[in-house]
């Protein structure tokens, strides 16, 4: 649901940030919480240089809702197919290192709000229903976690006019565009603004 000023079902506050009333409505925010925060840096590293596919390195700062002010502490889960397109070598420790794949990991951002994972840039789904993507979800300190827009990548399969005008923009637009490096990794940078709470 893209939930702007105008639309049915948001709570308009302040000066223009919305509350979503189903903001916490979530399939896999349970494996936000899989990892203690004390054990988390900023840094995840998703994929090793055994994983096939391309290197990607996907980093940003995470910052305060309608602000530039850094968000600090804050867990974000990623999870995402292999180049394959699959969710695939998942260990069978809990229903979502299952679900999710090998490909998934947590990061918490430091007093500067950036966070930063390193991975392989993921492949489309063998059916082709969706673009490459990564999924991210947020964990603030004390409070519910939630999802935000997938990171799928400008210019690829499947990122379409339509697909743009769909987004539900939960933590700002997932679209980011792919950097080439000097070393020959790929740079995607995803700044997150946080959502309101519907709870207190
Ligand atoms: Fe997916």
């Amino acid at each position: 649901m893209l939930c702007g000023l105008a639309a049915a079902g948001c709570r308009v506050l302040g000066s223009g940030g919305a509350v979503r009333p189903d903001l916490y409505n979530c399939e896999g925010c349970a494996a936000v919480l899989e990892q203690p925060a004390s054990a988390l840096s900023s840094v995840s590293i998703l994929a090793g240089p055994e994983e096939p596919g391309e290197r990607l390195v996907l980093s940003g700062q995470v910052t305060v809702p309608d602000s530039a002010q850094p968000a600090e502490g804050v867990i974000l889960y990623a999870h995402h197919t292999n180049a394959a397109g699959l969710y695939a070598n998942g260990s069978q420790a809990t229903e979502w290192s299952r679900r999710h794949g090998r490909l998934r990991g947590w990061a918490r951002t430091g007093a500067d709000g950036r966070y930063s994972f390193v991975t392989i840039r993921p492949g489309p789904y063998p059916d082709r229903t969706a673009p490459a993507h990564i999924h991210l979800f947020v964990g603030e300190p004390g409070r519910r976690p939630y999802y935000i827009d997938d990171v799928v990548f400008d210019g690829g399969f499947g990122v379409t006019a339509a697909y743009r005008s769909a987004q539900e923009l939960r933590g700002g637009s997932g679209i980011v565009q792919l950097r080439r490096q000097p070393d020959g990794t790929l740079l995607a940078v995803r700044n997150i603004s946080l959502e309101r709470h519907p709870e207190p």
